[in-house]
């Protein structure tokens, strides 16, 4: 396939634990398309701003952070690494204090900007699964195809818990369940990039859906533009 610039993007927005991540990764695995977990970004955001202790309304200390930060992701051994100023923090930004802090983070107008000229630059002559919030609404406006994932809260939960408890970790399905439906409104509801289903998002209930038939479902419409731009 001949590359544009960017490649081929397939955007994939939804809400907080609908399958997004292992749909993206599977799908990016069988199509041969790299992979952006965008929310892996804002976690390492968040991560740093805990670390030195900023605080999200300092304008002028958050622009000095945002200036003095890298991050970086990359794909090695089937699995995504993410790099904070050259230190792995893969596991560090999956942590219930980054997880409960990272939407208000990631609503900082600034945190958005520098996110979104990042993610535009990784992705120039790649075709590209990218997953997050704003991915066809802002940061890929023209991606070659834009789908929208969700799925009801309590499957959500039960699959939250579930991944949880086989990272070993503990955790409540009452407590799973009101942080899903907090970042879900926070994330809907904020001022800049919030998280919205565009007109042009093909939308995929997953409450119902194997892991299987998502990655096939996303496949097999990536094959179809792909052919119908061919064609063209
Ligand atoms: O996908 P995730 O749960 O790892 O994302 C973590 C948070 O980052 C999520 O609550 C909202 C934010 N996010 C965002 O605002 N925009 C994106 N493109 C990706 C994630």
């Amino acid at each position: 396939m001949k590359l544009r610039e960017p490649g081929f993007v397939v955007a994939i927005d939804g809400t907080a634990g609908s399958g997004k991540s292992t749909t993206a990764k599977a799908s990016a695995r069988r199509l041969g398309f790299d992979y952006m977990d965008t929310g892996a970004m804002y976690r390492a955001m968040t991560l740093k701003v805990l670390e030195t202790g900023t605080r999200i309304t300092d304008k002028a200390g958050m622009a000095r952070l945002l200036r003095a930060t890298r991050i970086d992701l990359s794909w090695c051994k089937g699995r995504l690494w993410v790099k904070l100023d050259r230190r792995d923090v893969t596991s560090a930004i999956r942590t219930p204090e980054v997880t409960g802090y990272v939407s208000e983070v990631s609503a900082v107008p600034a945190v958005r900007d520098k996110m979104k000229v990042e993610q535009r630059r990784a992705a120039l002559g790649r075709n590209l699964v990218c997953e997050g919030r704003d991915i066809g609404s802002v940061v890929f406006p023209d991606a070659g195809l834009k789908v929208y994932l969700d799925c009801d809260v309590p499957e959500r939960a039960a699959r939250r818990v579930a991944e949880w408890r086989e990272d070993g970790m503990r955790t409540s399905r009452t407590s799973v369940t009101a942080n899903l439906r907090r970042r879900d409104r926070l994330d809907s509801g904020r001022k800049v990039a919030p998280l919205v289903r565009v007109a042009d998002a093909v939308l995929l209930d997953t409450t119902m859906l194997t892991i299987e038939e998502q990655v096939e479902i996303v496949c097999s419409l990536v094959r179809r533009r792909l052919a119908l731009m061919e064609r063209a």
